[in-house]
């Protein structure tokens, strides 16, 4: 049996969706859910598991032979909610412990991070097999901003000059697909995609197929904070992206390994598809 958490996500769908076009029988994965209402339409078997409440995963993770463990969304509350899912692995006896962290988890200094090195240390307490997909940044963090990039004719951020290597939700899902169905225990993969750009060449990407003129303005961490906050993001995870980019402009989004492209067979998705994508979807 595969269980996927948070199968009810963005990621988790399209991992349920490539372990069915890999032929895993639907029979043969659990989608383990907060909200099982949202599971309908996935076509595998849902079980209730919310990250607040251990006794729904303990039960949703019995009968597991490898587990996909997709981190929560919560940031700052995940200590906990991750904790309990490690425990009630660790108490079901998975036979691996699949989990999506953040690239470089165990030394980036990252605010993002703190969480996902602590989850990696609690999997590896429990000395149940595991792997750790090291997720870079998704590229729909900027393919999703196309069309207000365009109409303000402005990418803002706190990168710098910095190179990010993003990867679209797809890749890294079927990245995912790839190492349930093909597990090496023991293994810590850094992803990201083939290409990587800095916030003024994705703007000059996004200028050259929009026919607008689009430009990059670098902000002061802080300032960044404040606007992204006036945005109506709040407060606490507006610093977080804010200190991302801070991040970012130091290197630690930038992820070369190959490892993605690896484990998936195929190049990664390239910017100008991706924004070529969003500008046809709008
Ligand atoms: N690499 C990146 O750039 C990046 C960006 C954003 C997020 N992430 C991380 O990657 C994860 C997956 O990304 P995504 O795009 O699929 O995010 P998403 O679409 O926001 O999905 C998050 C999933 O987490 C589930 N969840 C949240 N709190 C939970 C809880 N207490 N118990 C059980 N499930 C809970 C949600 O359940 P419901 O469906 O019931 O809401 C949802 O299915 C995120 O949760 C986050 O940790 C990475």
């Amino acid at each position: 049996m595969i269980t996927v958490t948070a199968a009810t996500g963005q990621l988790g769908r399209l991992v349920v969706a490539d372990l069915l076009e890999r032929g895993v029988p639907a029979s043969e994965i659990t989608a383990a859910v907060r909200n099982p209402e949202k599971a309908g339409d996935l076509g595998v078997r849902v079980v209730k598991a919310d990250y607040n409440e251990p006794d729904s995963l303990v039960s949703a993770f019995a009968g597991t032979d490898r587990l996909l463990f997709i981190s929560g969304s919560e940031a700052g509350s995940r200590a906990q909610q991750h904790q309990n899912v490690v425990d009630a692995a660790h108490k079901a006896n998975v036979g691996l412990i699949v989990y999506t962290s953040i690239a470089y988890a165990d030394r980036s200094s990252l605010a993002l991070a703190v969480e996902h090195k602590a989850t990696e240390e609690a999997i590896q307490a429990t000395g149940l097999p595991f792997v750790f997909l090291r997720n870079g940044w998704y590229l729909e963090n900027y393919t999703g901003q196309v069309a207000q990039a365009v109409e303000n004719g402005v990418v803002l951020g706190a990168a710098g000059d910095g190179r990010v290597s993003p990867a679209t939700r797809a890749d890294f899902a079927a990245a995912a697909a790839a190492v349930l169905t093909d597990p090496v225990p023991g293994s810590i993969y850094e992803l990201g995609g083939d290409e990587a750009f800095t916030l003024t060449e994705l703007a000059d990407e996004i200028s050259r197929q929009s026919g607008k003129t689009v430009v990059y303005r670098n902000l002061p961490e802080a300032e960044y904070a404040q606007t992204l906050a006036g945005f109506g993001i709040p407060q606490p995870f507006a610093e977080i992206l804010a200190d991302s980019d801070r991040g970012l402009s130091a290197g630690e989004l930038f992820v070369d390994s190959g490892d993605l492209h690896r484990l998936i067979g195929r190049p990664t998705t390239s910017l100008s598809e991706a924004v070529g994508a969003s500008l046809k979807s709008e």
